[in-house]
């Protein structure tokens, strides 16, 4: 049918439990809760979610196992997110669709079939909020360090095509922040200039200018290390066009990054409301 919404999506490591998430990170818990209403609304077949910690070296993964079941203990943060459990069903069928259409396209994707995989929790959090019930299934993607934000972009233009093309309803999340260079003590802000860049990046993404957002990248992610190098948001970017409507929920610093909530909607004519929320960053 179609893809009826896409986001990008904060994963920051101490909204895991929500009573655990420090004041100003809880509009970011109430954004992704607003979100999840949306996607149960949307009754949505499958979510296909890239995370900026499935870091993969040479190929991109897709997990097509069946079903995802275990407990996450955090290797970067194993104080924080420690024995998290999680259980959803997979979607090997669509899954192997992506696999076999990246193929084609020339670009070394590879399907990923192991019970044991472990999630990582640029994946476990924000689905935690987003699809509470664990009833939804999930498709999850790596980003790949070995390819540039270019191949990027193509993989995801692949991705949206058999999307698309398929019979089922469908939910794409780019799970990660913008700017990333991170410090110790949660509580810190972007530097004043990389949060311009923050800025710039959301500005052109709320006016809709995407090309202009997707071609400050490189430079962005050199100077403020945006995470995973820009690539959650090259795919993105690869599947959203100028029908796409941005709608700002919430956002947040931590320890030196900033992690914005937009989602993105197929523009309808129906007298939906406009997006109302005016100023959209700090
Ligand atoms: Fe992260």
């Amino acid at each position: 049918m179609t893809i009826e919404l896409s986001m990008i999506t904060p994963h920051v490591p101490s909204i895991c439990h929500e009573d655990q998430a420090p004041d100003f990170q809880k509009g970011i818990v109430a954004g992704l809760k607003e979100v999840a209403k949306e996607i149960a609304q949307i009754g949505p077949d499958a979510i296909v979610l890239v995370s900026c910690h499935w870091p993969s070296t040479f190929a991109h993964y897709v997990d097509c196992y069946p079903v995802h079941k275990g407990f996450l203990t955090a290797q970067e943060a194993p104080d924080l997110i420690k024995d998290v459990p999680y259980f959803y069903p997979g979607d090997e069928d669509l899954a192997n669709e992506l696999v076999q259409a990246g193929k084609d396209a020339g670009l070394p994707i590879e399907g990923v079939y192991d019970e044991h995989f472990v999630w990582d929790y640029g994946t476990v959090v924000p689905l935690r909020y987003l699809v509470p019930n664990e009833d939804i299934p999930v498709i999850n993607l790596s980003v790949t360090l070995a390819a540039n934000l270019d191949e990027t972009y193509k993989w995801g233009q692949v991705i949206a095509k058999v999307l698309r093309e398929s019979d089922k309803k469908v939910v794409f999340v780019a799970s990660g922040a913008l700017a990333h260079n991170l410090v110790r003590g949660r509580h810190h802000m972007p530097t004043l200039a990389e949060h311009a860049m923050d800025k710039q990046f959301v500005d052109f993404v709320m006016n809709k200018d995407y090309r202009s957002a997707y071609d400050m990248l490189p430079q962005f992610s050199s100077m403020a290390k945006v995470e995973s190098g820009g690539r959650h948001l090259a795919m993105l970017f690869g599947i959203i066009d100028e029908d796409w409507k941005p709608v700002y929920y919430a956002d947040a610093q931590s320890s030196g990054s900033w992690n914005p909530l937009i989602t993105f909607t197929k523009t309808k004519v129906s007298g939906e409301q406009e997006n109302s929320k005016e100023e959209y960053v700090k």
